[in-house]
């Protein structure tokens, strides 16, 4: 068996997979987010530690598996949240998760320091709130004598498997959404550290996510009932995790990740392109590979929200059930789901969303369905830009809230103008971490061999040519809703 542990930010899961890729055990263990001030988002490190050890205490208890038959465990983790160590790896104050959003002032400070395009140039992405360095100088700027004490940061996971194994460590997927990574060269940026002040000696060494980085503390295995010979691996970013659990490994295959956000999220060989920091491009946790990501930041969000202002009590299924029954660009009525801004193509915080073209003869299903077209026309905006760089999307596989209902697939199918496949049984990120820790176990000669053992496809949706022409062509007004609004909101 493996484990894998997925550090989200409402919860941890953690997955037991056999040499099948079959899920044998699962748990989930949630944790509170703290919301002190308006875009404040913290947690408390040691509610990981907590909930990860009771979690695997009770994955443990409830199979039948013994401590010994576990060859490996790794991790996948929220992205860019900062937690500060001081030089004995003692927590200094509260993690700053990659949701919160205090730190606008420190990235015009980043662009200033850096200038925008040198940024770019090493670290391939803009300089963004979410983003760890931007917390660091807030840290630095607000709590001088805390930052004092700092002796390295990490990433959330990092933080986690440190407690397991005593070994302090950051992969590159997850490195990369640091702003201090040098993408392509994999290694810290000393220009950017120079240039902001901020010492080098505070970034962890550097690993591979399937590199082998210590074993489980013999009081953590007392506590969990996990043998300390078990070997742990790094493990990487959730996004990275999430197209390894999906088996996007070679060029051409493209995730859509519908949660409460939406991921579009497309494999590349090299971190040599340019996007100009219009979509974010991380390294993968495959060893020297890319990937390209955009996101729409209410994607189910949306559908969330309409639910609970027109719909309360009913569950998606119901919402969703007609919506086959509504025509394509639902008789006129267009949704931007822009309802707490949007993140790709525009990185806007203050555009708010619409409905337009409401007529008498609309009812809820036009709506539900306008609402979906909104939110995977949105996403298509990201494919547009990988398009536009050259890149072939031919296969996408879908998942989360967008792959349970087979109206929306052909939807994303005939929008996208590419393939949909469904996976049949689908763990995300969890399940990328599992297969981090089974490759770097030797279970497999690559990634893409435990891939093609633990990922199977369910159901491919092809595109309509009549559906695809029709949205091509809602399309472009649906682009051109942007601009106009924010013309109305000046
Ligand atoms: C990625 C990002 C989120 C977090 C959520 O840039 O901010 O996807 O990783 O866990």
């Amino acid at each position: 068996y493996v484990i894998g542990i997925d550090l989200g930010t409402s919860a941890v899961k953690i997955l037991l997979v056999n040499q099948n890729g079959e899920v044998s055990g699962e748990v989930s263990k949630s944790y509170p987010v703290m919301q002190e001030k308006t875009g404040y988002s913290e947690q408390n490190p040691e509610n990981w530690v907590e909930q990860t050890v009771a979690g695997l205490i009770e994955l443990l208890k409830n199979t039948n598996c013994r401590p010994e038959d576990i060859d490996g465990i790794s991790f996948s983790g929220q992205m860019h949240g900062l937690v500060l160590l001081d030089e004995h790896h003692q927590v200094l104050r509260n993690a700053i998760l990659w949701n919160d959003t205090r730190t606008s002032e420190q990235c015009q400070e980043i662009y200033e320091a850096v200038g925008k395009q040198r940024l770019l140039d090493i670290t391939k992405n803009p300089a963004l709130e979410g983003f760890t360095l931007p917390k660091l100088l807030w840290v630095k700027q607000h709590e001088p004598q805390l930052f004092h004490k700092a002796a390295k940061f990490v990433l959330p996971k990092d933080y986690v498997r440190y407690r397991l194994t005593g070994k302090l460590h950051m992969d590159y997927s997850d490195a990369a959404g640091t702003l201090l990574l040098d993408v392509s060269k994999k290694a810290w940026s000393k220009e950017i550290c120079d240039l902001l002040a901020i010492n080098i000696e505070l970034c962890p060494p550097l690993v591979e996510s399937h590199e082998e980085v210590g074993s489980i503390l013999p009081h953590v295995a007392t506590v969990t009932g996990l043998s300390p010979s078990t070997s742990v691996f790094a493990g990487g970013a959730d996004n990275a995790c999430g197209a390894i659990g999906s088996g996007i490994l070679e060029e051409g295959k493209t995730l859509c990740s519908i949660g409460t956000s939406g991921v579009i999220l497309s494999y590349e060989a090299t971190g040599t392109k340019e996007f100009e920091g219009k979509v974010h491009y991380f390294n993968h946790g495959a060893a020297d590979a890319y990937y390209t990501m955009g996101v729409t930041l209410a994607a189910g969000d949306s559908l969330s929200w309409f639910k609970q202002v027109f719909a309360q009590g009913e569950s998606f299924e119901t919402l969703l059930a007609d919506i086959g029954d509504v025509p394509i660009g639902a008789n006129g009525l267009l949704f931007t789901p822009y309802i707490v801004g949007e993140r790709t193509p525009h990185a806007d915080a203050n555009i708010r969303a619409s409905f337009i073209g409401m007529d008498r003869s609309h009812d809820r299903k036009h709506f539900v369905r306008a609402v979906l077209e909104g939110i995977t026309f949105s996403l298509n905006e990201s494919l547009d830009i990988f398009r536009q760089n050259g890149k072939k999307i031919e296969t996408v596989v879908s998942i989360g809230g967008g792959a349970k209902n087979d109206d929306w697939l052909q939807m994303q199918a005939d929008i996208f103008n590419a393939k949909i496949m469904r996976l049949n049984s689908e763990q995300g990120p969890a399940m990328g971490a599992a297969m981090l820790a089974a490759y770097g176990c030797g279970w497999f000669e690559s990634l893409r061999s435990c891939a093609a053992q633990f990922l199977k496809e369910d159901y491919t949706w092809i595109p309509i040519q009549e559906n695809v022409n029709r949205y091509q062509e809602l399309f472009k007004v649906y682009k051109a809703i942007y601009t106009n609004t924010i013309q109305i909101n000046k």
